[in-house]
């Protein structure tokens, strides 16, 4: 009997061995090549650890089996080491470029290799893909996968003036970002309708530029009705707080760009320190959405004084290459008739407001360089001149980012009938929750070409995309996270993958994406799943 049943298991053991598992292997974004085994297969089993061939590696190593845990029911273990059975291998291979990587599945084990950690987190984030699409089947098929991205820069950018996220929930959104191998979260800190960073110089912007007296009820374009409920009180995230948000996208290779809104979007500081504003008095954090008249007087002395105060305490609590000085929808009604204005147009010999808009962003840039950090401004900085040093988010007119890679400017493209993911989904939006308008699908985004009308070296400028959720009609984390989720997706896929993109592919592809949002319970948009 003895003899039988060994021969038996013999038999299974060399039938599992030999059979690779029927699995469908999707990977979003999609990687430079895919190539799966017919037969073999790696073994899901009880004992997989993490092995860091570097100390280095430990941190995102240890990241990795709390994600690879929720899937497979227990977290595995971390160690340092360079090989093993049943052992995740990562380590730093300098051959590889800083985001690459090369995964490869054989039946006694798993390596992860990365031109840099970042590349190993996202070989690991891709792998996580594989093993939730494999869990059912108990096995991983043989497989070796080569991947790097198209572009360098790859953002997202989350709004918390409008409504806020507390800590725990921009870290969920990191987690969201870091999942599709986005590279930069650009969080959008002060606007009109609140302050949301501690500037120590500057407390008032916290203790008064934080609320609003209310808020619109409605579409703001129609609406005069307003809740008549204070928001925003201690609504900001202190020093300790952001350093801790930082390190936290640092510990997934994300790099946190933080947005200084000027001169336009200020109303929350001007509320906070009346002697910004052309006026001097009569101010309040906005209640509604839009743009307003009342904004930044650059003919102060004291405001560019102010601007670099609160970009002292910026500079010191974000490592990021770039600062974000905003530059979007500034009128210039109150420069027109102020002396202040006027005195600085003249003694400038500037010819006009929109020359005086470019003079004082100019003036911020050059601030920001001497401190050794780099400036990103809307497309709006290109009115007046703009500086060839600073790099260029276009979001309106595509034009413009065009007119800006042409002068040699770097551009960001965050085209907002393809990446705002603030517009609705789907066309019958009487389904969807209340947004502030236009369509977005999947599709829409998917199909968004960055370059344009631009060509050869008139490319070179374009340093990749990004996709924006401004949170005027979101106000919570489940919304937040229907809006961007699954259309982050087909945006890591235009970043990522823009040479080899294929729509009804990436759909098919979507599985294991859609495997862990449900893993991680997220609210996640179905219309791509139905
Ligand atoms: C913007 O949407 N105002 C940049
Ligand atoms: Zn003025």
């Amino acid at each position: 009997m003895r003899s039988i049943f060994i021969s038996i298991m013999t038999f299974l053991m060399m039938t599992a061995c030999t059979t690779a598992p029927e699995v469908n292997i999707g990977i979003v974004p999609a990687p430079v090549s895919v190539s799966v085994k017919e037969h073999g297969r790696f073994a899901l089993g009880d004992n997989i650890t993490v092995k860091a061939a570097s100390e280095d590696l430990l941190a995102p190593a240890a990241v990795f089996a709390e994600q690879a845990g929720r899937i497979l029911g227990y977290v595995p273990e971390v160690m340092s080491g360079k090989s093993g059975r049943n052992a995740i291998c990562v380590s730093v291979d300098p051959s590889l470029e800083k985001e690459e990587y090369r995964l490869k599945v054989t039946r006694s084990g798993i390596t992860v290799r990365g031109g840099s950690g970042q590349g190993v987190f996202h070989g690991l984030q891709s792998l996580r893909q594989v093993l939730v699409e494999c869990k059912d089947a108990g096995a991983l098929p043989l497989m070796t996968v080569e991947d790097r991205p198209f572009f360098g820069y790859r953002g997202m950018m989350l709004d918390v003036c409008r409504h806020f996220s507390t800590v725990d929930e921009v870290k969920e959104f990191i987690d969201i970002l870091s999942m599709h191998k986005v590279n930069t979260f650009h969080w959008h800190l002060t606007d009109d309708q609140g302050w949301r960073i501690q500037i120590e110089k500057y407390p008032l912007l916290t203790e008064k530029g934080a609320e609003r007296k209310e808020t619109v009820i409605g579409h703001a374009s129609k609406s005069r009705e307003y809740d008549g409920k204070p928001y925003g009180k201690g609504m900001y995230y202190t020093h300790d707080q952001i350093r801790d948000v930082v390190r936290y996208a640092a510990d997934r290779y994300i790099e946190v760009i933080p947005e200084i809104e000027m001169p336009g979007h200020t109303l929350a500081a001007l509320a906070s320190y009346p002697e910004l504003g052309c006026k001097g008095k009569g101010y309040a954090v906005a209640t509604t959405w839009g743009i307003f008249d009342d904004v930044a007087c650059p003919g102060k002395d004291d405001v560019l004084r102010f601007f670099e105060g609160v970009l002292d305490e910026v500079i010191e609590l974000f490592p990021s290459h770039y600062i974000h000085i905003g530059g979007d929808e500034c009128p210039k009604t109150r420069w027109k008739t102020c002396p202040y204005c006027q005195e600085r147009i003249r003694k400038e010999g500037l010819k006009d407001e929109k020359e005086l808009q470019s003079w004082f962003m100019k003036k911020m840039e050059q601030y920001i360089n001497s401190k050794g950090k780099a400036v990103i401004g809307w497309e709006e900085i290109l009115e007046g001149g703009v500086s060839p040093t600073a790099t260029v988010m276009c979001w309106k007119h595509p034009e413009i980012g065009i007119e800006a890679a042409r002068l040699g400017n770097k551009v960001i493209m965050v085209n907002s009938q393809y990446s705002y993911f603030d517009y609705y989904q789907a066309e019958d939006t009487s389904k969807e929750p209340f947004a502030i308008g236009g369509y977005v699908p999947v599709s829409k985004v998917y199909s968004y070409d960055p370059y344009d009308s631009l060509t050869g070296d008139d490319r070179k400028p374009v340093i990749g995309v990004q996709a924006n959720l401004w949170r005027e009609y979101i106000r919570d984390m489940s919304h937040v996270e229907y809006m961007v989720l699954p259309r982050i997706a087909a945006m890591s896929e235009n970043g990522w993958s823009y040479d080899r993109k294929d729509y009804e592919d990436f759909v098919l592809r979507m599985d294991g994406l859609r495997m862990l949002y449900d893993i991680n319970g997220y609210n996640y948009a179905k219309h791509i799943f139905n």
